[in-house]
Order: structure tokens, then C-alpha cells, then sequence
């Protein structure tokens, strides 16, 4: 990779979503478990979350949501150096999505490999990429978050079963011009608060055995009241440290795009951001939790609906399981990522299978 000759940015030069086609109601889950449409909504905010059918894969929506977001950036899959899925839902675990999904999309020369963030993983992703296109590592990025957490739900138990769903969001990272784009992505995670969210069954700590699938330790667990308050601590102060280190004010803001977790936790972060509602974007109602997807799948229809335009100034901001953080600043610039440029020769599939150059 030939080392940046000007000061390189990194831009999201196009995004895209999928969802499942099957919806999932709150009308549904009262059949469920001991539940009501009024509680859901009035303590979540979520009316429908979408859940995928049998056969239908994690890998097929992320590649979906890819293909939507390689076509709006202009480019080919056979462009793309990196792929990075934020999952907590992979396929399998070993192969790791992200090279299922390079097969499938048919990007021979990327590199691939899976990020476990939880919610926060899409900014993770992004943080990654940003910094790999900005030093000339890399040239084209895909981002991909995706999840089917309705595999993982347990839904004999109401405390969760109502609040997650399935989708995947995608968004292909270029160089630009530095001063537009990406201005600035903070992080944070404390291991010590891991216990809050977790599958305690089916890892290599605890291996899938009759007595851990009786005991359903193979879905969800959480501790939402406690994840509730430290969600809203932790956007609020992750929020203000990337405005600080992009150098711009909460006011300047057009749009805060929150992970969507629950309505009640991303008015009670913009209440203390200052930041007035009918800027902030939410999707909620329609979708649930989808955990990584969450932002890029908001973030995609906002830009296709219009409500998002040239030089708009957003914040998107998670925080999830593990737990983590995360809070991005960038301008909504798809048209400053610079051209695809004919390229050294790169490893590729090929290459290996044959030995020939690429
Ligand atoms: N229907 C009816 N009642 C319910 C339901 C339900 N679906 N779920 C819980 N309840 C009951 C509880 O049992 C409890 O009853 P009790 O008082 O008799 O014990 C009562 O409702 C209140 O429960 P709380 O947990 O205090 O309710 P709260 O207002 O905190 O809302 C919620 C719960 C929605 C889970 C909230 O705490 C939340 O959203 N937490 C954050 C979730 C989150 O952000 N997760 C992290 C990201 S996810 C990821 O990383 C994959």
C-alpha cells in the first residue's frame, strides 16, 4: 500500500441496512410471556422489533446491508481492504462472519475480521477503520454491524425477550481530505460491570452441555436497571469527550444518532447533552435493540430519507454489553471520499490458491 503524499481524513462514503421481512409484535409477545403492549411502550419505546425465519442467516443480512452500502459508495467489492463485522451473534464461531461474509460478497482482497463491542461495536469498527485509512494502511473499509439476537433471547423471559431484535447495518470508510468526515471516535469499556449483560452458557469457559441448555444459559442475561444508569452516565461523558476532541460544541450538532436501547435512556442522555429533541433520531419503535445494527441501520435511513444532507454535523453515540462505549463525531461529506486510484498489486485469494501475482 503505497503511504499517504497529503493529509488523509476518512469518510463514510455510503451506508446501507437490511432487515428481516417477518415482524415480531408486542401484541405477539403478550402471547408469550406475562407482558403488555402499554408496559413495552412506555418503559422501552419499542412497538415492533423484526426477527429472522428459519434458514436465514446473521451472514445474509450483514451481506445485504453490505452490498447497499458498496453500490452508494461507488465502489466493488473487489476494492475493499478490510472488512469488519460488529457481531455478538456471529453464524458460528469459528469461522468468524466477517470471512463468511467476504465470500460472500466476493472481496478477495480483504482482509477480515469480527469485533465483539456489543452495541458499541459499529463505533469500534469505526475507530478502527478511521485510523487504518488515515495512516494509508488501508484505502476502503467496510463496516458492517449485525445482529440475530432473537436466537439468543430467551423468550420465556419477559426481562429481555421484549426489547431485542434482528437487522444489520453496513458503511464503506474512505480517504478524504482531512478537516471533513470522521473528525473523531472515543472509546471506553470496564470489564468489572461485565456480569450486567452476558451469556453465561456455551463460550469455552462453560461449554454447551445438556445441564447448561436446561438451565438456558445459552440465551441472554441482564441486569437492565443497573445497565440503565450507567448507559446514561457513560453516553453522556463519551458524548462530550469526542465533541471536545473533534472541537465542537453539542449546539453544533444536527443530529445525535443514538444506539437504540430504550427510548427513556436517549432522552435522559440529549436532556443533559442539551441537545433539543427533534434532533435526535430514533427508529426504536420499529426495530428494538438490535445491538451493533442499531446505529448503522439509523444512520442509512436518514441519509436515503433525507433528514440527513451534505455538511451536516452528527454524533453518534452506544453503549452495550461487556461493558462498553462509544461516541463518534463526523460530518455527513459521502461525495469528499477521494476516487478509487489503480492499485499495486494486492494479496488476493488468487494469488494464494495459485502462487501467481495478484
Ligand atoms: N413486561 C411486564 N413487566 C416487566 C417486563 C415486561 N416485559 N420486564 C420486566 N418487568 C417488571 C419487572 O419484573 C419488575 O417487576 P417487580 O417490580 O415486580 O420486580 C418491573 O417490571 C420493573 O422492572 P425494572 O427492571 O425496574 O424496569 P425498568 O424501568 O428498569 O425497565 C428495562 C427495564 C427496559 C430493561 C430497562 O432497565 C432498560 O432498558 N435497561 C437498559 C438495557 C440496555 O441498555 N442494555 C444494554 C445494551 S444491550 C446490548 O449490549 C446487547
Amino acid at each position: 500500500m503505497p503511504k499517504p503524499e497529503r493529509p488523509r481524513g476518512a469518510v463514510i462514503a455510503g451506508t446501507g441496512r437490511a432487515l428481516p421481512e417477518r415482524v415480531l409484535s408486542n401484541a405477539d409477545l403478550e402471547k408469550m410471556v406475562e407482558t403488555s403492549d402499554e408496559w413495552i411502550v412506555t418503559r422501552t419505546g419499542i412497538r415492533e422489533r423484526r426477527m429472522v425465519a428459519a434458514g436465514e442467516d446473521n451472514s445474509d443480512l450483514a451481506t445485504e446491508a453490505a452490498r447497499q452500502a458498496i453500490a452508494a459508495a461507488g465502489i466493488t467489492p473487489d476494492d475493499i481492504d478490510h472488512i469488519f463485522i460488529a457481531t455478538v451473534t456471529p453464524d458460528r464461531i469459528l469461522p468468524s462472519m466477517s470471512c463468511t461474509v467476504q465470500q460472500k460478497l466476493g472481496a478477495s482482497h480483504a482482509a477480515a475480521l469480527d469485533i465483539n463491542a456489543a452495541c458499541s461495536g459499529f463505533l469500534y469498527g469505526l475507530q478502527i477503520a478511521q485510523a487504518l485509512v488515515t495512516t494509508g494502511a488501508s484505502d476502503t473499509v467496510l463496516v458492517i454491524g449485525s445482529e440475530t439476537l432473537t436466537r439468543i433471547v430467551d423468550f420465556e423471559d419477559r426481562n429481555t425477550c421484549v426489547l431485542f431484535g434482528d437487522g444489520a447495518g453496513a458503511a464503506v470508510i474512505r480517504p478524504c481530505d482531512a478537516g471533513v468526515g470522521v473528525l473523531a471516535v472515543k472509546l471506553g469499556a470496564d470489564g468489572g460491570q461485565g456480569d450486567m449483560l452476558t451469556v453465561p452458557g456455551g463460550g469455552s469457559q462453560k461449554p454447551a452441555t445438556h445441564e447448561t441448555v436446561a438451565a438456558r444459559e445459552h440465551f441472554i442475561k441482564m441486569r437492565g436497571n443497573e445497565l440503565f444508569k450507567f448507559a446514561v452516565r457513560a453516553m453522556e461523558s463519551i458524548s462530550r469527550d469526542a465533541l471536545a476532541e473533534a472541537g465542537r460544541e453539542a449546539a453544533e450538532l444536527t443530529a445525535l444518532i443514538p444506539h437504540q436501547a430504550n427510548q427513556r435512556i436517549i432522552d435522559a442522555t440529549a436532556e443533559r447533552l442539551g441537545i433539543a429533541k427533534e434532533k435526535v433520531f430514533m427508529n426504536i419503535d420499529r426495530y428494538g435493540n438490535t445491538s451493533a445494527a442499531s446505529i448503522p441501520i439509523l444512520l442509512d435511513e436518514v441519509v436515503r430519507d433525507g433528514r440527513v444532507k451534505t455538511g451536516d454535523l452528527l454524533e453518534l453515540v452506544a453503549f452495550g454489553g461487556g461493558v462498553t462505549w462509544g461516541a463518534a463525531v463526523t460530518t455527513w461529506d459521502p461525495q469528499a471520499a477521494w476516487p478509487i486510484e489503480a492499485r499495486e498489486a494486492r494479496t488476493s485469494i488468487a494469488a494464494v490458491k495459485t502462487g501467481a501475482p495478484a
